[in-house]
Formats: structure tokens, C-alpha cells, sequence
């Protein structure tokens, strides 16, 4: 039995096969072919934040693999303060085949994780964001043919979209340059992981956006807020002012580049509308994708 928490705990062949399992999904899906790995399954959501993306396609994915959904507020379940992680988490495996869970502190993941015995897979926590890292890479290879050479830069922290990110550059050989103003880059345990899991060259951080930017040929950005830190956010309005995705910035880049954006967007504060509503920006059919990989991921952890 194999959870979906982290990218990192994936390899490089692992990370291919999702993302050929997934263009083969939104073939099928396009083709009106009908697709029933989840057959007489059901699968949990319980999210402790909002969401829109992730929410809406894991049920629609599961819904066309012929699988039911239960979607589950974390407040309501009281996961962590009305029982142990460990409670609940040998409790709802009697019902569910997965369980899908968006968390404020990744370690929520971790312990449920490890008494669950289904599948648990990260729809987003603190520290990373793998169902979304696995959509970039897919709409990476689809606007340029592979992801290998590829140059993405990330403007923004180094947060847990960003961390996702770079593991999946690295796994599949693209450049990954974060641009982030000076202390909001990548921190020291990231750092650590990812030398010992995935390459010894450790992604680039550049405190600049412009220097940043040079020779890309994807610019990524995401809120300079987190779900979580809305404290910082008068802090961070400031710091990161000159690291907005705006035309002067995407004129820096290498000719044809493409903008990707996690979404939602603060629009006219990391992005700017022309950039958002412009022929560079792929941030939709990105969200798009987010329905194929998580397919791909549910019939992999389920098969
Ligand atoms: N990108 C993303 O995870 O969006 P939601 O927060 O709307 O799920
Ligand atoms: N970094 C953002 C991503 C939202 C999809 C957050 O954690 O709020």
C-alpha cells in the first residue's frame, strides 16, 4: 500500500508513468471513453482549508472512473482535536478505499498516513503540494514537448507549491530557479531532502526577478500569502512588490515563454491581467489538468 504525499517519494520513472497515464485519461475523457478503475470505490475528502481546483476534480475524477466521493470539512470530522490522528485514521479506513486531505500542518498528514491502511493522498499541506506539481509538469510537456531542458522559473516564495515544483523539475531534468526577495527562499530541511533525494545541485535562488527570469522558458508564480500566514500578509505585500509577473518581467524571459499560476490568483498583485488574460498565460488548461493527474494518481495508489 502506497501513499501520495510528497513528490519526492517518487522516481523519476514513477513521476513518467503518472504523467503518460494521465495524457492517456484526457484522451480517453476527450473521446468520450469510459474509464471504471474506481468501480464500487470511495474515496474521502476531508479539507481543513477552502478549495475550488482541487476539490472539484478530485470528485469529478472520481466520478468518471466510477468511483463515490465524501467530501468531509476538517472541522467537522474534528480530525486532531476531536480524537487522535491515529483514531481516526484506523476508524475511517473501514470506509473508505482512499483518503484524499488537505491540511494546515503537513505532519497532520504523516500521522494519519501512517495508521491509515488505505491510501492517503495530499491535496495540499504546509509543505507541499504533489497533486499540483504532477499538472505543471504535465502542462509543461504539453506546451514544449518534454520537460527535460526545460528552464522554469518561479517567482514568489519557496513555498509548498515551489517545493513540489522543483522536486518535479529536478526528478524529470528541467532547471528550476526561484526569484524570491532574500529570506523567502527555500528552507535549510527542503535543502537537505533534496540534495540527499533528488540531485546534488540544489535549485538556484535569485533575488531578483529580472536575473531570475533570464533565458526561461516557464514563468510560475503563486499568492505571496499562503492559506496560513494571512498574518504576514501587509509584511509580504511589501517585500515582494518587484516580484510581480507583469509584461516587463515576461519580456526578460526567453522568446515564447509560458506563464503557469497554481491559482487563485491575486490579480494585480503577483500577476498582472495582460499576463493573466494574455497569450502567454497556459494558467486554465493548467487547472485543467489538474481532473487528468489526479486520475492518474487515484487508479495507481487504487489498482
Ligand atoms: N491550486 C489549487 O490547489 O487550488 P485550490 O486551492 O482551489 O484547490
Ligand atoms: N501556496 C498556496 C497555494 C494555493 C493553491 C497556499 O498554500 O495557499
Amino acid at each position: 500500500m502506497t501513499h501520495f504525499l510528497n513528490l519526492i517519494d517518487l522516481s523519476a520513472d514513477e513521476v513518467k508513468h503518472l504523467l503518460t497515464e494521465a495524457a492517456r485519461l484526457k484522451t480517453a475523457h476527450a473521446r468520450g471513453i469510459p474509464t471504471r478503475t474506481l468501480a464500487g470505490k470511495v474515496v474521502g475528502l476531508i479539507f481543513e482549508k477552502p478549495s475550488l481546483r482541487t476539490r472539484v476534480s478530485f470528485e469529478s475524477g472520481i466520478a468518471h472512473l466510477g468511483g463515490t466521493s465524501l467530501y468531509l470539512p476538517g472541522n467537522e470530522v474534528g480530525l486532531g482535536w476531536r480524537e487522535t490522528h491515529a483514531d481516526f485514521a484506523r476508524t475511517i479506513a473501514h470506509y473508505l478505499d482512499a483518503l484524499v486531505l488537505r491540511v494546515y500542518r503537513h505532519d497532520t498528514l504523516d500521522a494519519v498516513a501512517q495508521h491509515a491502511s488505505v491510501p492517503v493522498i495530499n491535496a495540499l499541506s504546509d509543505w507541499s503540494h504533489p497533486c499540483q506539481a504532477l499538472a505543471d509538469l504535465l502542462t509543461i510537456q504539453e506546451l514544449f514537448g518534454s520537460v527535460e531542458g526545460r528552464t522554469v522559473a518561479f517567482i514568489g516564495d519557496g513555498n509548498n507549491v515551489a517545493r513540489s515544483l522543483a522536486v518535479g523539475c529536478g526528478r524529470l531534468g528541467a532547471r528550476f530557479v526561484l526569484g524570491c526577495p532574500a529570506g523567502y527562499g527555500f528552507d535549510p530541511k527542503f535543502k537537505a531532502d533534496y540534495v540527499a533525494r533528488v540531485a546534488k545541485d540544489f535549485p538556484a535562488e535569485v533575488n531578483d526577478a529580472a536575473a531570475a527570469v533570464k533565458g526561461a522558458d516557464v514563468i510560475y508564480t503563486d499568492v505571496w500569502t499562503s492559506m496560513g500566514q494571512e498574518a504576514e500578509r501587509e509584511e509580504r505585500l511589501k517585500k515582494f512588490e518587484s516580484f510581480q509577473v507583469n509584461a516587463k518581467l515576461l519580456a526578460q524571459a526567453a522568446p515564447g515563454c509560458k506563464v503557469l499560476h497554481c491559482l487563485p490568483a491575486h490579480r494585480g498583485e503577483e500577476i498582472t491581467d495582460d499576463i493573466m488574460d494574455g497569450p502567454a498565460a497556459a494558467v486554465f488548461p493548467q487547472a485543467g489538468n489538474r481532473l487528468h493527474t489526479q486520475k492518474a494518481v487515484l487508479g495507481w495508489l487504487l489498482k
